[in-house]
């Protein structure tokens, strides 16, 4: 099998001004070249600005979430298409926020993913459990139920990355143990439909922690929240990924 890529992601939710896209340009100086694969997520509004102030570098710029059609009457939504022509490669879909706060369904999601790859872009789709869930020892059934349902026919390591999210660990500054998120990869490995499609770990990932966890076997990279804010942390992210 190839190997998958190595993608550095970061999700600033819905954090970020017009003057926080100096932080990409900073991360796009850090790395001219890079051998990992490194994505930033800005909130909607600043996809179009930070798209154009990273032309010719190695930093590519995603949407956080889009809607299943490509256009239509559907108020304060964004289309893969309109994500596409503004700039961004990737879109994150399925983030627990995004099902939580949304009721989104892994169905919806791979309907989203349908949507994206048919605009051209590379479906990030995030998978995880509740404390709840992992306390109840139902752990690879949730994270595997959500992959089989999530991930549209033609997912493929081209237009596919998964990234395996405990929802508690994310913005609480907890991690699983190495093994926990060992076995989990292991098995998302064992599940995927391409064996090269990237398996990103998420979940309170930080400079301190990062080299850890990039250690792992079958982990090919982070999604990123709050510590993708600030380019001296990502680029210290994106550093250990290219060293791992
Ligand atoms: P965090 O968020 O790094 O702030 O925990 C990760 C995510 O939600 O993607």
């Amino acid at each position: 099998m190839n190997a998958p890529r190595k993608l550095a992601a970061g999700n600033w939710k819905m954090n970020g001004l017009r003057a926080d896209v100096q932080e990409a340009r900073k991360l796009a100086a850090e790395f001219p070249s890079s051998a990992v694969d490194i994505v930033l997520c800005p909130p909607a509004t600043l996809i179009g600005a930070m798209a154009a102030s990273l032309i010719g570098s190695a930093v590519r710029v995603g949407g956080q979430d889009c809607h299943v059609a490509a256009s239509g009457a559907h108020t304060g939504d964004i289309s893969a298409a309109m994500l596409s022509d503004a700039g961004a490669h990737h879109v994150i879909l399925g983030h627990s926020e995004r099902r939580a706060d949304h009721d989104e369904t892994s169905v919806l999601v791979a309907q989203k993913a349908r949507a994206a790859h048919d605009a051209g872009l590379v479906a990030i789709i995030c998978v995880g459990e509740t404390e709840a869930q992992r306390d109840a020892g139902q752990t690879l059934d949730v994270v595997l139920g959500q992959l089989t349902d999530s991930l549209p026919e033609r997912a493929s390591a081209t237009n596919t990355v998964v990234a395996y999210e405990p929802v508690w660990a994310i913005g609480t500054g907890r991690t699983p143990t190495l093994e926990q998120i060992a076995e989990v990869h292991d098995a998302l490995r064992a599940n995927v439909p391409d064996r090269a499609i990237p398996l990103l770990y998420g979940g309170s990932v930080k400079p301190a922690n990062a080299a850890q966890i990039f250690a792992i076997p079958n982990v090919d990279g982070a999604l990123v929240g709050g510590a993708s804010l600030k380019a001296s942390d990502f680029g210290a992210i994106v550093a250990a990924l290219g060293a791992a």
